[in-house]
């Protein structure tokens, strides 16, 4: 059997991560000559050590400027183009706006936004010229904002924004490369899951990362800037949004935002992850 990724050269960003390393598991077994990005050195090197030579681990805290600097000029030292880039690092942040502190606004827009939007720019000289960089992203298209959410909405809605604006340089610069915006709906991965009985609340599906795993591998077969998960009513749902807000309201958001707002007890009313610490 013909292996998908054979012999290409791909990056997972955040591959410790609960869809990062399942993610970087499906590459190996698809042929994928991994390296392996994330921050914390330990679980990298353990990720890595599943794959023997197959894998290269490369420590970055998307944070931090001098890291991102050094990254780009380590892989400008890097022979051989990327085939594929999937970033799938991201901080997650359910609270209040008045809850946010100074360090989780930070943190949000340090990594889900900024980061991002560096981490394309040191990936793009460095690219295949067929390549494709795609980046995990949430809330559909980014733009479904919803209550107790706003920071990480909008970083969210910056990066889908971001990747519509690349994508246009990048066909008038005549470049094949192809940014993409990837969002999975509810996941079964560890962080996900002490929110598990919210979504089964709302009646929305959470999905098996198997089901990302297939989905974000279409993304790439078929060259889509946009994949959102959750099939053709997540995709209306995203749209009827956008131009008729209050609908989306009625239908859903007022809902939700009730049932969220149960939910965040003062207890769960912390920052989500074991990757992130509120200084
Ligand atoms: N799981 C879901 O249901 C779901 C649904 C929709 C969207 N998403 C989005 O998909 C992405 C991954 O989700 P997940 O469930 O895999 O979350 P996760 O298990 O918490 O993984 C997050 C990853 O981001 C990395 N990261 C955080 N801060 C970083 C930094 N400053 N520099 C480098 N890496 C950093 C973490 O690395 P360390 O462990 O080293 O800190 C970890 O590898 C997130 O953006 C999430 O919001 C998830």
């Amino acid at each position: 059997m013909t292996q998908q990724f054979r012999d290409k050269n791909v990056m997972i960003v955040g591959a410790t991560g609960g869809l990062g390393s399942a993610f970087a598991r499906a590459f190996a077994a698809e042929g994928g000559r991994l390296l392996l990005v994330g921050r914390d050195k330990v679980a990298l090197q353990r990720i890595a050590a599943e794959f023997g030579d197959g894998a290269v681990a490369y420590p970055l805290d998307l944070a931090s400027l001098d890291g991102l600097a050094d990254f780009r000029a380590t892989l400008a030292t890097v022979s051989g183009r990327l085939h594929v880039v999937v970033n799938a690092a991201g901080v997650d942040v359910r609270r209040s706006l008045d809850a946010h502190s100074v360090t989780d606004i930070q943190r949000l827009l340090d990594v889900n936004l900024r980061g991002a939007i560096m981490l394309t720019q040191a990936l793009l000289p460095v690219l295949h010229e067929d390549g494709q960089i795609v980046h995990v992203g949430a809330f559909a298209d980014g733009r479904l904002a919803f209550p107790y959410h706003t920071v990480d909405v909008a970083t969210r809605a910056g990066l889908f924004t971001f990747i519509e604006g690349i994508n246009r340089e990048l066909a008038l610069s005549r470049r094949r490369v192809l940014v993409s915006y990837f969002a999975p709906g509810p996941t079964d991965t560890e962080t996900e899951r002490e929110f598990h009985p919210l979504w089964r609340e709302l009646s929305i599906r959470i999905d098996p990362i198997d089901q990302v795993v297939r989905e974000l591998f279409e993304t790439i077969q078929r060259r889509q800037p946009v994949h959102l998960m959750g099939g053709f009513s997540t995709r209306l749902f995203a749209h009827l949004n956008a131009v008729w807000p209050q609908l989306a309201d009625w239908l859903v958001m007022r809902r939700y935002g009730r049932i969220l707002k149960g939910f965040l007890s003062a207890e769960r009313n912390t920052v989500l992850g074991k990757t992130y610490h509120s200084e």
